[in-house]
């Protein structure tokens, strides 16, 4: 059905998760594309939630990355090429599956609250993950809305991070050091360390939402000692329980998040010897920040 007055697909709705951000939506078809009324109404939904779950019967990589691709250009991980599925590069593989042989690099990917690919000039726009194998229990994703986490921010406050840039340090993203020390040299050297406005405007909603999070050094023109009590501040602030939503996965469920408005944890909240095999599509962002010397 279509409100003609949109071109928008009133059968797509959308059944809110959690109170900060989070909907389930019912009514897609996910064995097709989906057409221009649905992406209209598929764009609103996510924009209005900031994260949209979708329950699929279980798709394959292709049927993952038709969807995907429907929303914009995707993101060939040239940043992370070392993660990448080696048949599908536009899908990232997270998971604790031996890879080759031997403990997968991405095993323990996502464990501090970050914003993905905020480390390069191209911070990503949305991601899509796909849960293809999930822990008999935990193992679950939280999401923090980090529009609500700007506007619940005092004004003095918010005059002051309107004003600051965030220095990100891929060295603060959780479990790098205990991945190939080769592989991890090199990333390192792909993406020094860049700083972004601590605020950022959505370019669709034209919402500002705080880009702050745990994998920032400092404020550029700020020392690390002088950042840190704000840094720490800001995170504990987004990500107050009012504030997140808890993903908690099923199989074949396609999670999908703004990263310019959220941001998020995977949680080590499972028995590692259990399988959690997930793959991401990774939507481009616009392009931001400068690179900077290191702190
Ligand atoms: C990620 O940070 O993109 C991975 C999230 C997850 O595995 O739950």
């Amino acid at each position: 059905m279509t409100d003609a007055a949109h071109g928008r697909n009133d059968a797509i709705r959308a059944r809110p998760l959690g109170y900060a951000l989070g909907a389930e939506i019912e009514g897609v078809d996910m064995s097709r594309p989906p057409a221009p009324d649905e992406l209209a109404a598929l764009r609103d939904l996510w924009g209005e939630h900031h994260v949209i779950v979708l329950r699929t019967d279980g798709l394959d990589p292709a049927g993952i990355l038709r969807f995907a691709g429907a929303f914009g250009d995707l993101d060939p991980h040239d940043a992370t090429p070392a993660y990448r599925h080696k048949d599908f590069p536009e899908l990232l593989q997270i998971t604790n599956r031996e890879v080759d042989g031997k403990p997968s690099e991405t095993r323990n990917t996502g464990r501090n609250w970050h914003s993905d690919y905020s480390y390069t000039g191209r911070p990503a726009g949305g991601s899509i993950l796909y849960c293809d194998t999930r822990p008999s229990v935990g193992g679950d994703t939280m999401f923090a809305n980090m529009v609500r986490a700007y506007e619940t921010l005092s004004p003095k406050l918010r005059e002051i991070v309107d004003g600051l840039e965030a220095v990100y340090d891929i060295s603060l993203t959780a479990g790098i050091g205990e991945r190939d020390p080769a592989k991890t040299a090199e990333v390192k050297r792909l993406n020094p360390p860049i700083a972004h406005p601590a605020v950022r405007v959505h370019p669709h909603t034209g919402k500002r939402a705080l880009y702050v999070s745990e994998r920032v050094s400092h404020f550029d023109g700020m020392t690390p000692a002088e950042s840190r009590p704000l840094i720490d501040f800001l995170c504990a602030h987004a990500t107050r329980p009012e504030n997140v939503y808890r993903h908690q996965w099923r199989r074949g469920d396609l999670v999908c998040w703004d990263n310019r408005s959220v941001m998020h944890m995977a949680l080590a909240d499972f028995d590692q010897r259990e399988p959690r095999h997930m793959l991401r599509a990774t939507l481009l962002g616009e392009p931001s920040g400068r690179v900077v010397a290191a702190a």
